[in-house]
């Protein structure tokens, strides 16, 4: 157990991802940007959030909306000026919220200076801050590695004949992590926006910085069944070669010593399954927490999920930050059955997620317990929708905040947004479930609200307790039990001696105190705390 006196600040916490061109545009040209996020930043403090993360908005071409930086120290005019950033932080740090900057070093645009400069002097000193390979002997590209996006991750610079490594599209070349001046530059990156008020920083591709120093094959899995989509591909390969090289942790203990003297976090991306793996990057002084991401990827498979969540926490009892939604995914309600039925399977898992430890993070509309946005396929801008042959992408997650009802749904003045998607009703917008005691957003909230004045939850020793089903998880801490049915049936689950009483529900209840067992509807999830 943590003690409090010794305890981070994040310990506790409920993070919020803002995903920066979808939260709130503040200048009308349909486009979120950071006076957006700062003049909203009243209702994440009333949601109780304590913490934003926003994703990249330095300059960058856009070709995947951010995640290919040209300039890792301004932000891009289409998301304001690096005043706006200074008013932005200071706005969420006036109501009590920290700021969390989103770095991206695997990769950076092809068209920032670093590399233009390698392509335009190979011999010159930016080459080698790119992963930099002769083409395989007889020809053709230099191993069998795959971009997530599709296709190869190498593509030829035919001036010098060699290829360059790209693990995401060909405009996000791979940094070379082996050469020291990269480290080097990151160690300011990360000082630039300390010495600016950030908070610290959630880490793209965490997993992803060192390759193999050989460049062997990945080893082949299993044939693709479907040889269009990018993300079935990038699965059948085991990547023994390309990710999670053993040297990449020491860039976190690297980067801890320097955000430490302004108490920055360090939240990681870490796309790994394995729980062993992953324990590594939170252990001696690394990362302070990483996103678990299997629940974000999955369908509804409650056995499997819990499962794996065990298996993570019991590894990792408060060192992770859990989430179910962010904005590389279908929306967890859509996933999960859609409707009623996906929006409770959805905050059942949350209930539970908030009761592990670690720092779990809302994505931007979660709260609302709303599904995907509808985008017509003419408008779709993801580049994993828009360069591979029916691979859905990832628009649906993206579309525009749903603030009210008014012109594209209170994000903007103006109904041209960069994402056209069909208006949502009111009820599935902020303003009209704010004026609904029984919406999900007071639900959400009140769950927020919950964990922080309930300790219990989130220390001292967690016990995962037996249950009649796989598909009921249920923890057992010394002030607090919390018990998720995902099964499509009541369960009745025995509870440990004494009194409990009824703290939070994620839908309404009759019972409000229960001894020697409880019966927990489905798709529902119950905190209890001794009477
Ligand atoms: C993970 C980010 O979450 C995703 O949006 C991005 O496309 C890739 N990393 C590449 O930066």
């Amino acid at each position: 157990m943590t003690s409090a006196a010794a305890a981070p600040w994040w310990h506790g916490t409920m993070g919020y991802e803002a995903y920066a061109r979808s939260f709130a545009d503040g200048d009308g040209d349909g486009i979120g940007d950071l006076a957006g996020i700062a003049a909203h930043v009243g209702h994440l403090a009333w949601l109780g959030v304590d913490a934003l993360w926003i994703t990249p908005f330095f300059r960058s071409p856009g070709f995947d909306h951010g995640y290919d930086v040209s300039d890792y120290t301004d932000v891009d005019p289409i998301h304001g000026t690096l005043d706006d950033f200074d008013t932005l932080v200071a706005a969420a740090h006036g109501v009590g919220i920290k700021v969390i900057v989103d770095v991206v070093p695997n990769h950076t645009s092809s068209l920032h200076p670093w590399f233009l400069a390698a392509l335009s002097d190979p011999h010159g000193p930016y080459r080698d801050y790119y992963i930099w390979r002769d083409p395989a002997p007889g020809g053709g590209h230099p191993n069998n590695w795959v971009s997530h996006f599709g296709g190869p991750a190498w593509t030829l610079d035919p001036v010098s004949g060699q290829y360059y490594c790209h693990l995401f599209l060909p405009e996000q070349p791979d940094l070379n992590w082996r050469n020291p001046s990269v480290a080097d530059e990151f160690d300011a990156i990360l000082r630039f926006w300390c010495d600016r008020g950030a908070d610290g920083f959630r880490i793209d591709v965490a997993h992803a910085l060192y390759k193999d120093e050989q460049f062997r094959d990945n080893p082949l899995i299993r044939e693709p069944e479907q040889l269009t989509d990018p993300g079935e591909i990038f699965q059948s390969f085991e990547h023994r070669y390309d990710l999670d090289q053993d040297e990449t942790v020491d860039v976190y203990r690297r980067w801890k010593r320097i955000v430490a003297p302004y108490q920055g976090i360090l939240v990681g991306e870490v796309g790994t399954s394995d729980p062993v793996r992953i324990s590594r990057y939170v252990a001696d002084g690394a990362l302070d927490t990483l996103f678990y991401l299997k629940p974000v990827w999955m369908t509804w498979q409650p056995l499997v999920l819990l499962d794996r969540l065990r298996a993570v926490h019991e590894l990792n009892p408060e060192r992770i930050s859990w989430v179910v939604d962010n904005h590389d995914s279908s929306r967890s309600v859509s996933r999960f059955g859609g409707g009623e039925v996906g929006a409770h399977r959805s905050m059942a898992v949350f209930t539970l997620m908030a009761s592990l430890g670690g720092m779990p993070f809302l994505y931007q509309g979660q709260e609302l317990g709303i599904g995907d946005g509808i985008i017509a396929p003419e408008h779709l801008a993801d580049p994993v929708a828009t360069r591979n042959v029916g691979a859905a992408g990832r628009d649906g997650c993206r579309t525009v905040m749903p603030w009210n009802d008014g012109i594209a749904n209170g994000f903007s003045t103006t109904s041209d947004c960069w994402l056209p998607a069909e208006d949502r009703p009111l009820e599935e917008t902020v303003a009209g479930q704010i004026a609904d005691p029984a919406s999900w957003l007071h639900r959400y909230r009140a769950l927020v609200a919950y964990r922080k004045a309930t300790p219990a939850l989130w220390t001292g020793e967690a016990t995962w307790m037996d249950t009649p089903s796989g598909a009921v998880g249920a923890l057992r801490r010394h002030g607090a039990v919390t018990i998720a049915n995902l099964a499509d049936e009541t369960v009745t689950v025995e509870l440990p001696p004494g009194l409990w009483s009824l703290g939070f529900a994620s839908r309404a209840l009759g019972e409000t105190e229960a001894t020697g067992s409880i019966q927990v509807p489905a798709q529902t999830a119950v905190i209890l705390e001794p009477a």
